[in-house]
């Protein structure tokens, strides 16, 4: 299992925490459920989601895309304790809301993309490494309640 205690370099935390806009965004959330439609069956309650540009100009969406980033921005700033900042979440994810884990990774691989495009050349393969490492973490964080 991964370790929730994690070391990340130096300059990938840096990279991580200095642009709070990363994790304040809606487009990784728009992203998902686009490119992975099976994802929207979630979110009957937020009207039509029947195409790309329906997607993108639901406000509703939006909103809750900026709310699952603040929860990521929580991880970020318990980086030494994701796995205990993540359980009600995780809770929340199994029991209430039965969201398959599968799809915790698709919105973390949609945040890889977001983030890359943002920092162009900063975006090195170490950076890249760590922030999977991150990722991985969150998702087994979330998926830790479910059984
Ligand atoms: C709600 C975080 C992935 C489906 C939430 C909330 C947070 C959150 C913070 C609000 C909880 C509250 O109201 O107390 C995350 C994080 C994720 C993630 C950090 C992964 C990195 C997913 C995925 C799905 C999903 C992949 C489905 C495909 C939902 C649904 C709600 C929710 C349906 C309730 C929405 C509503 O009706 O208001 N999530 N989430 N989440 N999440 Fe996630």
């Amino acid at each position: 299992p991964v370790r929730s205690s994690i070391l990340l370099t130096a300059s990938v935390t840096a990279a991580i925490t200095a642009a709070p806009c990363f994790f304040t965004g809606a487009e990784p959330g728009l992203r998902c459920l686009i490119v992975y439609p099976w994802t929207q069956r979630y979110f009957a309650g937020f009207g039509n989601l029947y195409n790309a540009a329906a997607i993108t100009s639901n406000p509703k969406v939006a909103a809750h895309g900026k709310v699952v980033m603040q929860g990521l921005e929580k991880a970020v700033k318990n980086m030494d304790n994701i796995k205990a900042t993540f359980t009600e979440l995780s809770t929340l994810h199994s029991e209430k809301l039965q969201v398959d884990p599968d799809n915790f990774m698709l919105l973390g691989d949609c945040l890889a993309i977001v983030v890359a495009s943002q920092l162009g050349e900063d975006f090195t393969p170490e950076v890249h490494a760590a922030f999977q490492k991150f990722l991985a973490v969150v998702v087994s964080s979330l998926r830790r309640q479910y059984y």
